[in-house]
């Protein structure tokens, strides 16, 4: 018997106005069908995209699961969602982040020891790419690589486009814009939430992700790349923690289990055990 750790969702549902099921105040089914490939992907479940049969590759034994009560202790009509009518169509993601940062996040988090708080946004249109989502690194485990990116209590959490939660396979969900439409946005942002550093180190060849188990490599990987290598070994391209395609992505490896369990073994956030 292993301990599996079990960790209390709420998705703000950050919308415009917009009725519940269109545009970006998303359905619960779209809502239902992330926390599923999370599950999927953490679990390394068979049978699933999550499944692979890489040597590295780890159950990591963390699972998620939508908040029965609000902070209040009282049970909520739809578990684990907290819909916000935001106020404006797009939230601007500029090298700040402002106004997610200042003002979406502090005034709508729910206690972040006891929820693994996430945000659904539209962050409107970029010329080239969106951005897909963004997540807030740990501070208080000690771990090597967590010394940037980290902020207050009252921003953990992660940020995902609307068009990127949820996984287009287990619903009719028409605004999911593929090849980021499997769910994968979320499970690499949760990675970096529970400590994980890119898989390439964000630098070249001298530059490493702290874990043993994740070849090095130079740069991140688009689109799903065939035998590629751009340090010493064939690299990891289907790990979580690069930028290959959705459905190119399914491994987290035993080195990156054991420093996200050192997260939840060292952070006051909330988990079931
Ligand atoms: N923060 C990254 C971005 O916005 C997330 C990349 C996730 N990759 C994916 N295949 N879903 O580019
Ligand atoms: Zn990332
Ligand atoms: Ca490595």
């Amino acid at each position: 018997y292993q301990t599996i750790y079990r960790i209390p969702v709420v998705v703000h549902i950050v919308h415009n106005g917009e009725a519940v099921g269109s545009g970006a105040n998303i359905s619960y089914a779209q809502i239902q069908s992330q926390i599923e490939v999370l599950n999927e992907d953490f679990r390394r479940r068979i049978g699933s995209n999550g499944f692979n049969e890489n040597e590295a590759g780890a159950d990591t034994l963390i699972e998620f699961f939508l908040a029965t009560e609000d902070p209040n202790g009282s049970a909520l009509e739809e578990p684990g969602i907290d819909r916000v009518d935001g106020g404006r169509s797009e939230w601007p993601k500029g090298f700040l982040r402002n106004p997610i940062e200042t003002s979406l996040k502090p005034f709508t988090i729910w206690d972040p020891e006891k929820y693994f708080n996430i945000w659904t946004v539209n962050f409107g249109g970029f010329a080239s790419r969106d951005l897909l989502g963004y997540a807030q690194f740990p501070d208080e485990s000690g771990l090597p690589g967590l010394n940037v990116d980290n902020g207050p209590d009252n921003t953990d959490g992660i940020v995902i486009g609307y068009k990127y939660f949820g996984s287009s396979e287990k619903g009719n969900f028409p605004d999911m814009i593929a090849p980021y439409d499997l769910g994968r946005t979320t499970t690499h942002e949760v990675g970096h939430w529970l400590g994980l550093r890119h898989i390439w180190g964000d630098g070249d060849c001298t530059y490493d992700d702290y874990c043993l188990d994740t070849p090095l490599s130079a740069e991140p990987s688009y689109g799903c790349p065939v035998d590629k290598i751009t340090c010493t070994e064939l690299e990891m391209i289907e790990n979580y923690m690069d930028y290959t395609d959705d459905g190119c992505m399914n491994v987290f490896t035993l080195d990156q289990m054991d420093r996200m369990h050192t997260v939840l073994e060292t952070c006051p956030r909330r988990k079931e055990l």
